[in-house]
Parts: C-alpha cells; structure tokens; sequence
C-alpha cells in the first residue's frame, strides 16, 4: 500500500495529463496563461520540491491566478471594481482559496506533529473556497445574461467545458487513485474539479441575441438582411512575382427565406469561377464606381450554402502593399472598405464572421493574419490560421515577411524584422501591463493573445488594430518607450471597434473616439496622469486647428455624425471622430463622474460585445442608460456634439501645468528673452518637444532654427514626432541645412500623417518643385492610401 503522501504525488501528474490531453489550449484563466499550462505548473512544483513546500507553491499559484487582474486594477479603479467586474468578482475565490491553503501550510510549519490532518484541513479549506468559485461563476453567468438580455446558453457553455474537463480529470483520477489511497485521491480530485480559476473569466461570451435589423451601409452592396455570411475559409498562394494572390474564398451564407441571391463587395478582382454547395452557377460581376467598386452577385436559395468563389487579385489592389528587394514584404490595409481588393466579401462592419485560412508563401518568410498564428517558419511555406471569434471584413488582415517572434508577457509579444527584434522588445517591454490596465477599466480581453507586428516603415498609418496582431509602423521605436501611446490606442480598439463595432463608416466617432478615450484612461493608469494630461493638451490644439481648417469649407464634416453616402469613408478619417468624439465622452465624464461613467462603459461593451452599434441607438442608449433625468440630459447636451457642428461651449478645458509652461518658454524664446542654450531641452519629455516646435510663433527670427539645432541637434533626433514638427518648421523658414534628413524621411516613411502635413507645407511655402521632385521620387514606395491623398495635392495622375 503506497501512502497517503505518495498518492498525493501520483494524483497530480495523472490528473494533469488528462487535463492537458482534453484541454484545449485556447482555454485561458485571468493571468492569460492557458489552462493546460497552468495544470503543467501545478503538478510540477510538488514534484521538484517535495509535497510541503510544493503544496504551499500551488496555494500561492491559485492565490496569485486568482489576483492576475484584480490587483493591476486596484491602482486604478480601487476595491469596488475588484469586486464590480464579472472578473474580479470570480477571481476572488481562487484568490481566496490559495490564501487559506497558505494560510493551513503555515500552520503545518508551526505543528509539524499532525501532518496528515492538517493537509486535510488544508484540501478541505481550499476546497470550500473554490466551490464557491464555481457558484460565483454560475452568478456571474446569470448576472451577464440578465444585464445583456440574453437567455440562449453562450455564456455557459464557456463555462460547462471548463467544468466538464476538470470533472473528467477528477474522476479518472480518482479510479487511479483509489487504489493506493481512496480518500487522498478523491480530495485531489475534487480540488482539481472546483480548484482551478474558470475559463469564463477571460472569455467574453459570445452575443448572438443582439442581433438587430442591419442599419443600411452605403458603403457595401451586399444586402446582409436578405443574405448574409457567416465564416470564411480562405485559402491562397502569395507570389511576390507576379504580386498576386491567387486565392479560393469560401463563404458559408444563410439566405433568409425569399432570397435570390448573396451579393458581396469586389474591387479589381478577376473572378475564375463560382460554385455553390459543389455546384458551379452562372455568377454577375457589375459594373466598377469609384473605390467603391462592384456588386458580385451569386444566385441562392433561402437556407444555408457554401459559396466557393475562385479568383486572383490584381497587382495594383488597393489594399495591399508589395514591398521589392533582397528582403520582400507584403502586408494589407483594410480598413475602411480595402478588404474587398483583395477578398470577395460583404464590405460593411455590420456584418460578421469567423474564419480560418491556409496561405502559402516563399520559403523564408513567415505569414501572419489577424488570428492564431504562427511564431516560427514552416520550411515548407505552408501556413493555417484560425480566427474563432466573428470579426467585420475591415479586420481581415495579411503580412508576410521576414520577421521574428519575442515574446513579451504570458499573452503578449511582438514580431519584427531581425534588425528591429531587440529594439521592439525594449520599446515595448510594458505591453503586457497595458493589457492588464485595460482590462481593469474595462473588462476581460477577449481575443486570447495580443501581439505587435512591426512593418516596413511605408505602413500608411500609425497602427492598425488587427485582432490579435496590431499593425504597427517602425516610426514608434523612438528608443525610450516614448510613443506606446499608440500601442495604448490600438490595444483599447479590442473593446472600442473590434468588439463594438460602427455600423457604417458614419459612425466612425463610436470607434475611434471611444477609442481615444480609453487610450488616455490607459496611459492614465499606467504612467500617470501628468503624462496623460499632457496627450490631452496637444489633442486639444490639434483639434481647434482640424476645425478652424474645416469650419468654413465643409462645416458638415465636423459633426461627429457623418454622411458619406457617395464619398470615400477615408474622408471621414480627421481629428474630428478621434478628438471631438474623445472630448465629448470627457465631457460626459464629468457631468455624470467617473465612477459612474465606468460602470456605464464597462457595461456597454459587455451588452454589445460582438455586435455592431450605430449614432442613434448609441445616444438613445446613453439616455436611457446614463443620462436618464432631465437636468444630466441638459447638461451633457448631446446633440450639440453630434448633429452639430464645431465645438460646443460644453468642451472641457485641459489644464496642464508643464504644457503651459512650455508655451511660457517659447513666448521668451521667441522673443529673445532666452537662447536656445537655455532651453530645459534635455529635461523636456517627447511630448514638451513637440509642443515647443509646433507653437513657436511665426514671427521667430529664421536664425533661431541654427541656434535650435546647434544646441540640441534637433535634425539627427530619433523621436519621429519631434523630427516632424521639427522638419515641418524647417521647411516653413526654409532652414536647408535640415533639408537631406527631410528627403530621406520622406522617401523611408510612408505613415500618411507625417507625410501629408510635410508635403502641404512645401506646397503652401512655393517650394511645388522640391515638394514634386522627392514625390517622384517616393511615391513608388507609398501605399494607395497614400497615394490617394497626395496625387491630386501633387497634381499627379
Ligand atoms: N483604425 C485606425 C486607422 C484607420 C482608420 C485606418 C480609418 C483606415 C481608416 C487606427 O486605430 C488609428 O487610429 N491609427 C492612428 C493612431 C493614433 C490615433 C494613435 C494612426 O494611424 O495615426
Ligand atoms: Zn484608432
């Protein structure tokens, strides 16, 4: 007979291979390390240390599991969140059984005399309290389903699995068990079944009864209330040669009874052939508008049916960018309605679905998609992916290149280009923390991992929140940590867009100005509010100058409401959705205060989770939800934001300190009252910098900008940000010594928000032969995003 010791260790692995041969691996608890790998840690501390100090490692285990979130969060929401939240409120318990468990080790240190008895204790201890875990989560389940209105059984069915798995082990474990020690056996077992964090916590449930009447897109024209998709399984060759991609989409539709036929978005595609359910059928392709495309019309039946579309991209779709050379690379843009350029599909964020995709490249470079993927090469080129969770088109995205993975945090991590690993690793060190700052505002991540990819430095863009991999340009590695506030704003699209998504292009506001918020609320909760109060500051100044430029010509488009019908959606893309749509929530912030302002977002994004959201249900949301008396509705005057244009009286004010003495700074700089020398250049943070260069008055003497760079060699700076305001001054005066860096910069990046303002201020400063000259030269390294905007500035065809 072994002891009841022994069967201890025997119990722990044996329960453990089962938990990792049925466990899937996408299960994860809180502290995002996957269940599986939480089984691995459990049986393995006992075993390398014996069973007293292993008991006590896996109490603190299950204490620390329980805390994951909750204790990143306290610094910013304090105790009522952490019991608040769905997650805080589950986590307590495993957080409270591994405190007991420790609490009944210690004991046994104190009375070595009665071992036996006092691990009982200890398993009947932890076992109570992880009982009431799993009680809790029952609640939780309930708690969600009658906040969200859903009564179908998503929710639990993240939770059964879970339970399910952990039962499976415990009876096993208790058959192999209880030949050695019955009662050992059947409390491990029982500890393993209620012992270990659920996998609801880090799970938003999916929302299927949300579902609403699609508001029309004028975008798109699929007509998704007729005939709609549902998962996408895409299959495709990359050929760098020819750049094309050579690809098989096929589409699972559920036509609604009385429909004829699915109708998807295309752009510049060829279509091979089409075939539904096996059979191939007569399919219409109508005639091209302008980046909007055309209608692909396929004839259905009402019902479910697969929908096989053969076809190859054109070499000059929009989307994607081919970058040549000893070290190819392509990637997508698709955001707003480019994803049809490169896959047939039904364009408009209002509709969604899954997907999973095999794509073959080159040897040598890897694919990645925003889904699961890869971290190291596949020598045979040869790729699958797998995107569980319903995404709109604008979030299918495609890179493929040579770059590496480093991880970051248990769920975090970045892909760059050799050359760029160690730099994104350091810049980016705080990524895991970011998450965990987010989740404590606003609840669990729900897309599993969260990656960085960086790209070539053509990306149009400063990021691009791909689920589960953000796209990033290469101008955010400033070296000291600087610019991952643009991380912050990608990292809070996974709430704001991925998960509650724009309708229509406008309502574009809903995505990004919520998006800025909680980017400031998580750089606030990170850095400090110094820090974010200074990002407050100069969103304020860009914004009064956006409207002061839109104000007369297009008054329209500074309503945060959009109407884009027959526009491009890109023309919505201007500091209005991002920064009025940011201090319009802030100004609801205040009315109503914070607390109550939190509770109110995180249940939004919980009641819509997966769904699509447009202006007027969101303001009548807000007023049923939040601004329910008379006098809150008066005071936030919310249709003075939307409807209306420019900014209301409402506007909060921003009080930074350290933002207004720089402006003080630069008023004596200006004025000769104190040398460049004297600047506290060293001592100023990025974002000091920037405001210092971009309000110096006009009327500064041209010599000031020698001085400015013989001081503090602000043309070699590595911060792309000062280096743009900088270089945009320089060309203002006309200061040539700066002049090769801004042609070397203009040809290298291609992230449109620097080169756009560079560009217009050659043009506006009569220098249209140098502005022409480094675009002929740079143009071919641009994305269409770009090129979109500077041809007819350039006057280029
Ligand atoms: N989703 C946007 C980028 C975008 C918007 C692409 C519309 C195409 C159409 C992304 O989240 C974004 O806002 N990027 C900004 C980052 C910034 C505001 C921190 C950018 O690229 O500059
Ligand atoms: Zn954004």
């Amino acid at each position: 007979m072994i002891s009841g010791r022994w069967a201890w260790w025997i119990s722990w692995p044996v329960a453990t291979v089962f938990l990792c041969l049925l466990g899937p691996i996408r299960l994860y608890d809180a502290t995002g390390i996957p269940l599986t790998l939480q089984s691995f840690g459990v049986v393995l501390v006992p075993l390398l240390f014996g069973s007293r100090i292993g008991l006590a490692a896996v109490c603190t285990y299950l204490a620390l599991g329980g805390m994951g979130l909750p204790v990143f969060a306290l610094g910013t929401s304090g105790w009522e969140r952490f019991f608040g939240a769905t997650g805080g409120f589950l986590m307590a318990f495993p957080l409270a059984a591994g405190c007991v468990g420790l609490a009944a080790e210690a004991l046994l240190v104190v009375r070595p005399d009665a071992p036996y008895r006092m691990t009982r204790m200890l398993l009947a201890a932890t076992l109570l309290a992880a009982a009431g875990q799993t009680l809790a989560a029952a609640l939780g389940i309930l708690w969600f389903n009658s906040i969200s209105g859903t009564s179908d059984a998503t929710a639990w069915i993240h939770l059964l699995p879970g339970l399910g798995l952990k039962s499976v082990a415990a009876g096993a474990c208790v058959a192999v068990v209880d030949r050695f020690s019955a009662r050992t056996g059947i409390a491990t077992g029982l500890v393993l079944l209620f012992g270990s964090s659920s996998p609801l916590s880090a799970q938003t449930p999916q929302n299927p009864t949300m579902e609403f009447k699609r508001v029309s897109d004028h975008h798109s024209f699929a007509r998704p209330n007729e005939a709609v998709v549902t998962h996408l399984s895409w299959s495709a060759e990359v050929n760098f040669a020819t750049h094309t991609l050579a690809a098989t989409a096929v589409w699972t539709v559920d036509a609604a009874p009385g429909a004829q036929e699915v109708v998807f978005d295309v752009r510049e595609l060829a279509i091979a052939s089409v075939s539904v359910d096996g059979a191939p059928v007569a399919f219409s392709v109508g005639e091209a508008a302008p980046f909007i495309g055309s209608p692909l019309r396929i004839p259905v039946s009402p019902g479910r049916h697969s929908v096989h579309i053969r076809y190859t991209t054109s070499p000059d779709a929009a989307a994607l960018l081919w970058v040549d050379g000893d070290r190819p690379f392509l990637f997508s843009q698709s955001q707003a309605i480019l994803a049809r350029t490169w896959i047939p599909c039904q364009d408009s964020p209002g509709v969604r679905f899954t997907y999973d995709a095999e794509v073959v490249v080159p040897p040598h470079v890897l694919a990645l998609m925003s889904a699961e993927n890869p971290t190291v090469r596949n020598p045979a080129g040869r790729y699958t992916f797998k995107m569980e969770q319903a995404i709109p088109s604008y979030l299918l995205a495609l890179a493929v290149g040579d770059v590496e993975f480093r991880p970051l945090g248990p769920r975090t991590g970045v892909y760059a280009p050799p050359e760029l690993l160690e730099a994104s690793a350091f810049e980016f060190a705080d990524l895991e923390q970011l998450v965990v700052a987010a989740e404590g505002l606003y609840g669990p991540y729900a897309w599993g991992r969260y990656d960085l990819l960086m790209l070539p430095a053509a990306f149009p863009f400063g990021g691009m929140e791909n689920p589960r991999l953000t796209f990033c340009t290469p101008t955010i590695l400033a070296g000291d940590r600087s610019l991952v506030s643009l991380v912050a704003h990608e990292l809070a699209h996974s709430w704001s867009g991925n998960l509650v998504t724009n309708a229509t292009w406008d309502d574009f506001w809903l995505n990004e100005g919520f998006t800025v918020y909680f980017e400031y609320r998580i750089m606030e909760a990170v850095y400090g509010k110094d820090l974010s109060e200074m990002l407050v500051a100069l969103t304020r100044q860009g914004l009064a100058e956006e409207i002061e430029s839109m104000e007369v010509d297009r008054p329209a488009d500074t309503h945060l409401k959009l109407h884009l019908t027959g526009r491009d959606p890109d023309d919505g893309m201007n500091a209005i959705a991002y920064d009025k749509g940011y201090f319009l929530l802030r100004h609801i912030e205040q009315v109503v205060g914070r607390p109550a302002f939190d509770a109110f977002l995180r249940d939004y994004f919980a009641r819509h989770a997966f769904a699509s959201m447009d202006t007027e249900r969101f303001v009548a949301y807000l007023h049923t939800e939040l601004l329910n008396t008379p006098e809150l509705a008066a005071q936030a005057d919310v249709a003075a934001w939307v409807y209306a244009p420019g900014l209301p009286e409402s506007c909060p004010q921003v009080v930074s300190p350290r933002i207004a003495a720089v402006d003080q700074t630069a008023v004596s700089f200006a004025s000769g009252q104190l040398s460049a020398s004297q600047l506290p250049w060293d001592a100023w943070t990025y974002q000091e910098r920037y405001r210092f260069l971009s309000t110096l008055p006009e009327s500064v003497p041209a010599s000031h900008m020698g001085d400015l760079d013989r001081s503090w060699s602000i043309t070699a700076v590595g911060n792309n940000e000062v280096l743009f305001a900088w270089l945009k001054r320089a060309i203002s005066f006309e200061y040539t010594p700066a002049y090769p860096r801004l042609e070397q910069f203009l040809t290298e990046v291609g992230r449109r928000k620097f080169i756009v303002p560079l560009y217009e201020e050659l043009l506006e400063s009569g220098q249209l032969d140098l502005a022409q000259a480094i675009y002929t030269k740079a143009r071919p390294g641009y994305h269409s995003v770009a090129t979109g905007t500077l041809d007819p500035k350039l006057k280029v065809q």
